[in-house]
């Protein structure tokens, strides 16, 4: 039995949230899932909000996703990149958002390369802060449509056996992974090189392997991540060909498995690197279902977070 309203009035991590938060923000995504498939897929349920989405770091899923969520939701919406900014003039993070605040913005959807920004702006700005990834550290909204999708595949996800492969050590999807899961009572597992699986992670009540294989066969569904060159300043990993031949995962390998494995992987994609294109384009394979998921989670977030500017 999940609450009627969220515990926070921001969404900067999973860490923050509890069980009845993220079983909430499911059921009114489901809601809007029945939404964006009409053939009308605008509600006007933020008609007098206007949100502004902040983007220090490239992106085209969450971007994208948050943009179509907030519009099918009425909200009234404006977009800010980095690069085009006058953060390149030398502006400070608070400077900009409060300017942009000073125009009557009520809610912040934030990317940002320091790992606790949003942490930050929430302890000093009103309106209500969504983290869309920051650093290392978490991308919430990444891990609730990857465990709605999850849940829409396999029910309730208590017990379920969830392993996560590849770039463990600079992945935000990974830490978020790990902690929805967890408070939906899964189970998970981490598979990767050991330079790229973080010594502390055990200590997170996460099983550990390097093994694809064995690990392929205990699980119920495999999230694949790309290797995140852009985040590395030194060399964990000989080359990205040899990382393929013994992380990667193919179709010769799905189909010497004993079960059907579900697979995921939050995107971008390295198509003959993590992953090839016969397992991501496979029967098997919900990618694009965790995109269309992610506009309903989206939606069910911005709503009742604008539900609680009102109470
Ligand atoms: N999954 C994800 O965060 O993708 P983008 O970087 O394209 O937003």
């Amino acid at each position: 039995m999940s609450s009627s309203e969220l515990s926070t009035k921001h969404i900067l991590g999973i860490k923050y949230l509890t069980k009845e938060d993220i079983n909430l923000i499911f059921e009114t995504a489901d809601n809007f899932k029945e939404v964006i498939n009409r053939p009308i897929k605008k509600v006007p349920s933020l008609r007098d909000v206007t949100v502004a989405n902040l983007f220090f770091e490239n992106s085209t899923r969450t971007r994208i996703s948050f943009e179509l969520a907030e519009k099918r939701l009425s909200a009234d919406v404006v977009n800010f990149s980095a690069s085009s900014s006058s953060v390149k003039k030398g502006e400070t993070l608070l400077d900009t958002v409060n300017n942009i605040l000073s125009m009557k913005v009520d809610m912040v959807v934030m990317r940002h390369p320091a790992p606790g920004a949003h942490a930050f702006l929430a302890r000093h700005i009103d309106a209500n802060i969504i983290n869309a990834g920051d650093g290392t550290h978490e991308h919430p909204t990444q891990a609730l449509l990857d465990a709605f999708s999850i849940r829409e595949q396999l029910g309730d996800l208590s017990g379920k056996k969830i392993a996560i492969f590849g770039d463990i050590l600079h992945s935000r999807v990974a830490m978020s992974n790990i902690f929805c899961l967890q408070k939906l009572g899964a189970k998970v597992r981490v598979c990767g090189p050991p330079t790229l699986i973080p010594k502390h992670i055990p200590q997170l009540g996460v099983e550990v392997s390097y093994d694809v294989k064995d690990t392929l066969e205990w699980c119920d569904v495999a999230n694949i991540l790309r290797i995140q060159l852009e985040r590395q300043d030194i060399k964990y990993i000989p080359t990205l060909r040899e990382y393929s031949k013994y992380y990667g995962i193919d179709k010769k390998l799905l189909d010497s498995l004993d079960s059907e494995v579900i697979i995921m992987h939050p995107g971008p994609i390295n198509r003959g690197v993590e992953i090839s294109s016969d397992v991501a384009d496979s029967k098997q394979s919900i990618i694009l279902q965790q995109v269309e998921n992610g506009v309903a989670v989206r939606m069910a977030v911005l709503f009742l977070l604008a539900a609680k500017r009102s109470t």
